[in-house]
């Protein structure tokens, strides 16, 4: 079947056209929502928007005001909103067959092979797969358990920045010390190594590669710094919570070449970076390395939500019942997930992807700004780190732009250690005068905050 509309015909034709942002309408559904929802609801909280469609890279809000996407539900959407043909297979799968738990169908036979073929390095023709509950923080539990099973060892190593999901085991590897603190004690025997971030390691770029893979090799071999039983090392290959912190070359494959010495797996966590945001169908692509294990989710289901473990067969240890549940086997998603592939593959969006990152990069880099400090990124995974006037990394300027961007008509998300990055991830279906028009409002944003910290 041909993979339907061309990306430049699924989106709303005259985004962005905004009126009042937010509007009567979206007011309104925000405090209907305040005052029954838990106090833990975040996105709403910083986008006081109420959305009723979205097409391609375009969301329309209740009030008719129309915005071009650029967070993509946080690297969900990656063929566009509502893409026609995700759709299409989606709505016959639902009236056929939605749920089998994990009983073979049609449906999940054809995504695992999908996965198989496009699977990182080594991994292609290589490799099993096993579906998680539907959220990243899922296929994140289930690669713990897959480490822990093989090694017989109990130990876990992560990275400062790092994110992981928010379950127990998930969130003890991510690094986020704000919001874990109320729930500690998490899982016990877990370190986190500095990732290299040459930017705010006021360093070079090896030396903050050096720096990282010696803490990882004393913590895996040295007699008095090891850890005694290390079963894993888990890394994003770009950090995106983190900040859109992509590592300099040789971080990767020494984590790599260290994990090879000790014989403990590489789990390369692939949730945000993956399925073709940053340009490769992964992040470790650009690395040329390997991984044992690789996780994902978001963007593979298109906003149909499913993860998925994807590990190297000798790792397949742990026999039926090993890592099981209820919710894995939703064939819906499964769908949308081979349906989303196809169309990335059908129209090339992997080039694009990269091109358009390559040229939203060049644009942020020309904005004139004391108060941008660093633009990051590979692909359409895009990071503005921002700074006060005296250079301290500052959430108040970063949050400042996006609530320009918003008012505008253009969204984009934050993120960063600090909360100061100013995130661009948009639909790999953004076309290039869309991107351009975002970026003219963003600069613009950048500018704005930069004459009001000025005068
Ligand atoms: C790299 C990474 N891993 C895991 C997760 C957790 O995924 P989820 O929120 O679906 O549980 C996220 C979410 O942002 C992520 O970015």
């Amino acid at each position: 079947m041909p993979a339907s509309l061309p990306p430049s015909e699924l989106h709303f034709a005259d985004a962005p056209a905004v009126d009042e942002v937010p509007g009567p309408k979206s007011r309104r559904m925000r405090e209907r929502q305040q005052a029954t929802e838990s106090s833990a609801v975040l996105y709403p909280t910083e986008v006081p928007l109420a959305f009723r469609e979205g097409r391609g890279a375009t969301l329309e809000d209740v009030d008719g005001n129309r915005y071009l996407d650029f967070f993509a539900g946080i690297s969900v959407l990656n063929v566009g909103h509502a893409n026609p043909y995700v759709t299409e297979a989606v709505t016959e799968q639902a009236e056929r067959l939605p749920h089998s738990l994990d009983f073979p169908t049609e449906a999940r036979l054809n995504l695992v092979g999908k996965l198989e073929e496009i699977a990182p390095g080594g991994l292609a023709g290589d490799s099993r797969v096993v579906f998680g509950g539907p959220t990243g923080s899922d296929a994140v539990e289930g690669s713990i358990k897959l480490a822990k099973q093989y090694t017989g060892n109990r130990g876990m190593i992560a990275f400062y920045g790092g994110f992981h999901g928010e379950t127990s085991g998930a969130f003890s590897l991510s690094a986020d010390g704000k919001y874990k603190r109320d729930y500690t004690p998490l899982l016990a025997e877990v370190e986190h190594a500095p990732f290299p971030y040459p930017f705010r390691q006021d360093c070079d770029p090896q030396a903050a590669v050096e720096r990282s893979l010696e803490t990882v090799k004393t913590l895996l071999g040295d007699r008095y710094g090891a850890m005694p039983n290390p079963a894993g090392v888990w890394v994003e290959p770009i950090q995106g919570e983190g900040g859109i912190v992509v590592p300099p070359a040789g971080f990767l494959s020494g984590l790599r070449d260290l994990c090879d010495e000790h014989d403990v797996p590489l789990v390369v966590d692939e949730i945000q970076a993956g399925m073709g945001r940053t340009g490769e169908w992964w992040g470790s692509d650009h690395y040329d390395v390997t991984p044992d294990a690789i996780t994902v989710a978001k963007g593979i289901g298109n906003g149909h939500p499913l993860s998925a473990t994807i590990y190297r067969e000798e790792l397949d240890t742990w026999g039926p019942g090993g890592h099981t549940g209820t919710f894995r086997g939703y064939n819906v998603a499964m769908r949308a997930a081979l349906r989303s592939i196809e169309y990335i593959e059908a129209h090339d969006l992997l080039d694009h992807a990269t091109d358009l990152g390559v040229s939203i990069r060049k644009r942020l880099c020309g904005v004139e700004s004391p108060l941008l400090a660093q633009v990051r990124g590979l692909g359409l995974f895009v990071g503005a780190e921002m700074v006060d006037a005296d250079g301290i990394p500052s959430a108040d300027v970063a949050a400042a732009v996006r609530r320009r961007c918003m008012e505008r008509g253009v969204l984009v998300w934050g993120g960063g250690r600090d909360d100061n990055v100013v995130r661009l991830l948009p639909p790999l279906v953004m076309t290039r005068e869309q991107a351009e028009t975002g970026l003219d409002v963003v600069r613009d944003a950048i500018e704005n905050v930069t004459a009001k910290r000025v005068d």
